[in-house]
């Protein structure tokens, strides 16, 4: 397979769901990018309402109640740019500070209370009825996007890929953006999320029925690009 990029503009919507680790964030940022289409990251909503929790001082358990006060309060404003994805919580860009270990531990705990679900589903779905008026064309990525935000999107791609590879690729990434980065604690931080994501009683991750599973492992980003590339002409989603 090849790394071509789109050929022509993606109209329409790909969901692109999967567990932390698989490429998801790269792949879906540079098909928006070459497809002149809007990007979306989800977990970055979920990651500022958690900064937004903790800033107030509260446990990421804290009542449901508390919670909610906070993410609504919580004035989030999300880039969708795939060239610069950036998120604001009031007012300040907390892109960087949203990926640390603080919020990244605390993360699962505060998107798994359903009414800060509600709350953040009914703002991605807004979001992306704005983009897709201005570009015609939105890559949304996050756990359930096929199967909650967009259940009628027109592709579904739910990438994974085993837990040692992804936490080897999120280590790397850690790294490279200056973090420290122990590989059996990043392993043990995969598998805990995995398991909150997945067991938890609104939208727990799993793929749409209808999603297209794409394994990651040993594939290079060009290769699966190419593989969306083809998707989206199937579907087509690309002039
Ligand atoms: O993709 P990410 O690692 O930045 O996501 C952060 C967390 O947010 C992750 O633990 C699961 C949660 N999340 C979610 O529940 N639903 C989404 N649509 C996106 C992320």
């Amino acid at each position: 397979m090849t790394g071509r990029p789109p050929k022509g503009k993606l109209l329409g919507v790909v969901a692109m769901d999967g567990p932390s680790g698989t490429g998801k964030s790269t792949v879906s940022r540079r098909f928006a990018r070459d497809g002149g289409a809007a990007y979306l990251d989800t977990g970055a909503m979920y990651r500022a309402v958690t900064l937004a929790v903790l800033r107030a001082g509260l446990p990421a358990d804290a009542s449901t109640d508390a919670v909610l006060a906070v993410a609504r309060a919580a004035r989030l404003r999300s880039g969708t740019d795939p060239c610069a994805p950036h998120i604001e919580l009031d007012g300040e860009d907390v892109e960087a500070e949203i990926r640390g270990g603080e919020v990244t531990r605390a993360v699962s705990v505060v998107s798994a209370v359903p009414a800060v679900r509600r709350l953040l589903v009914q703002r991605q779905r807004d979001l992306i009825a704005d983009a897709l008026v201005e570009t015609g064309g939105a890559v949304v990525e996050g756990r359930d996007i096929g199967s909650v935000v967009l259940p009628d999107a027109p592709l579904k791609v739910y990438l994974t890929a085993p837990a040692e590879v992804r936490a080897a690729r999120r280590a790397a990434q850690d790294r490279k953006a200056g973090r420290i980065a122990d590989l059996d604690a990043v392993l043990a931080d995969v598998r805990r999320r995995d398991e909150l994501d997945s067991t938890r009683a609104t939208s727990p991750l799993h793929a749409a029925p209808d999603a297209v599973v794409l394994d990651t492992d040993g594939l290079s980003v060009d290769a699966v690009l190419a593989r969306l590339t083809e998707l989206s002409h199937e579907r087509g989603l690309l002039t």
